[in-house]
């Protein structure tokens, strides 16, 4: 990697895994890891092997499965985390361990009640474990942008000469200010003197909305490696947003000087099938992958647009990976015109996933003249996720109109065995809930419904969101159909099966960040 290069370190797996209601199976993270080297990231951080077991077969499975960027696992400056990470990341051509602990006083005193020096020295005795286990080891202080300066370049000098090759300094909380980081990361090159034998990497969270910009920021001032998510998802705000991260140095490439080595036409599909797979929603308005981005709608845009491209774009839609032209796919259409499709779009499906979705693909395709890329978004989405199916809405009967009462009947098939169930509620969606709820002897709460259409006309598809809670536990579930109240029960059926999954993960967990 020469000195203009910037590697582009993903953390969606871990990270924005953190984000309440998305977490994945070991097969989705997978799936994502796939796509994240079709993108072709540098650096994939696929977990915290410790914090589960379910995590340490994900980051195991992607060390082995996924070929192209280094596979890095993280862990806390402790030996079990460091010996875990390294279990899990035995298989990668590449591994990378990232272990880190928190170095503000705030952290010293209020969480690891550890004086400085005992903190210094948990962090050079993680980073000579983990140089045991492989070459590339990445320390973070957490909570840089809180610490006491000249602490902190004790610790980062004393990592590096333990052997850490990355030094990445995260602004934990979202506190950081753009000119401030950026002087942050020019101090340290300057006062640490080994500095030049690491990478200075950055990870910025967004509460106040400037992660991305402090990112910036800090690769003007020297910083070469961007720790960054899909669709900026991450612990509550979120992270740096990675497309914008990417985009902002290649279409600026004359103000930031960088080369970066992902394929950009890829955002697109990968930014979607995060969002589906973690049920997540992209706002319209999201940078380079919200569903406006390169929508003109002003009559002086669309004029312009049309008569020179660059008048009111910076960037071109196909860059992104949009296209122009959209293939029509019908029910004349064959298997395999769909997985070429679905492939264009970031799913590959193959065998039984490729059946089913051709299966739901033609149950579509009779009810619709045309089949579009969401509806087939949506369909890939509901094939391949796998979510333990303890509920299965077998049958579902449900009346509605003016001066009626609303009533649902389901049938729902619990552990194998039929429970039919009937209720009223306040419209059509509110009986079947309750008809489920019965059925299922679930008890929990609905905290969260929204619908959206994901295609146009009156048989589109209706795309349904609901977060449901019970004892403290969260969980969100998705349905997919041209029939709302069809989709507003397979999401709530979703919802129930991720939260019995959650709560049985919860209980083999260990301790987590
Ligand atoms: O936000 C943070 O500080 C982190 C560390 C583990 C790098 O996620
Ligand atoms: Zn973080």
């Amino acid at each position: 990697m020469d000195a203009k290069s910037l590697i582009i370190f993903d953390t969606t797996l871990r990270d924005a895994e953190q984000t309440p209601g998305a977490s994945l199976t070991v097969r989705e993270k997978l799936e994502i890891a796939q796509q994240l080297a079709r993108l072709r990231v540098d650096v994939i951080e696929a977990g915290f092997p410790i914090s589960s077991h379910e995590d340490f077969e994900a980051v195991r499975r992607i060390a082995n499965e996924v070929n192209g960027p280094a596979i890095c696992g993280l862990a806390r400056a402790l030996p079990q985390d460091v010996e875990r990470a390294a279990a899990a990341l035995a298989g990668a051509a590449r591994a990378r361990i990232h272990t880190f602990v928190g170095t503000s006083a705030i952290h010293l005193r209020g969480q690891l009640r550890k004086t400085a020096d005992e903190v210094l020295r948990m962090a050079v005795t993680a980073v000579e474990q983990a140089r045991g286990f492989c070459e590339d080891v990445e320390f973070s202080p957490m909570d840089a942008t809180r610490t006491d300066p000249a602490y902190l370049y004790e610790v980062v000098e004393a990592a590096i000469a333990a052997g850490a090759s990355t030094i990445n300094i995260p602004d934990t909380v979202g506190y950081a200010v753009p000119e401030q980081f950026g002087a942050m990361i020019a101090a340290l090159l300057e006062r640490v003197p080994n500095i030049h034998q690491a990478v200075i990497s950055v990870h910025c969270h967004d509460d106040l909305g400037m992660a991305t910009a402090n990112s910036l920021a800090a690769l003007r001032h020297g910083a070469r490696q961007v720790e960054c998510t899909i669709n900026a998802l991450g612990e509550r705000a979120g992270n740096a947003s990675l497309e914008e991260v990417v985009m902002a140095v290649k279409t600026r490439q004359d103000y930031f000087g960088l080369q970066v080595g992902v394929t950009s036409r890829e955002l697109i599909a990968t930014s979607r099938l995060v969002s589906r797979l973690m049920g997540i929603a992209v706002a319209p308005n999201k940078a380079i992958v919200g569903g406006n981005a390169f929508a003109h709608s002003s009559g002086i845009h669309q004029d312009g647009v049309l008569k020179t491209r660059n008048t009111f774009e910076i960037m071109a839609p196909e860059d992104v990976g949009l296209d122009d032209t959209e293939i029509v796919l019908t029910a004349r259409s064959g298997r395999h015109a769909l997985q070429h499709r679905l492939g264009e779009l970031g799913y590959h499906l193959s065998g039984a996933d490729l059946n089913k979705a051709y299966e739901r693909f033609l149950e579509i395709a009779d009810k619709k003249k045309e089949v579009y890329d969401d509806d087939l978004l949506a369909i890939a989405g509901d094939e391949i996720r796998q979510v333990p199916q303890k509920y299965v809405l077998e049958y579902l009967h449900a009346i509605s109109g003016t001066g009626t009462v609303p009533s649902a009947t389901v049938r729902l098939r619990v552990d194998g065995r039929e429970v039919l169930e009937s209720a009223c509620g306040d419209g059509p969606v509110d009986a079947a809930y309750m008809a489920i709820d019965q059925a299922a002897k679930a008890g929990v709460k609905v905290e969260e419904y929204s619908i959206r259409a994901v295609t146009s006309g009156s048989q589109a598809l209706g795309e349904v969101m609901v977060r449901v809670s019970k004892n403290g536990v969260n969980s969100k579930g998705r349905g997919i159909s041209t029939d709302v109240i069809e989709a507003s029960s397979k999401a709530y059926v979703d919802a129930l099966n991720r939260l019995e999954m959650r709560i049985e993960r919860s209980q083999q967990q260990t301790e987590t960040v």
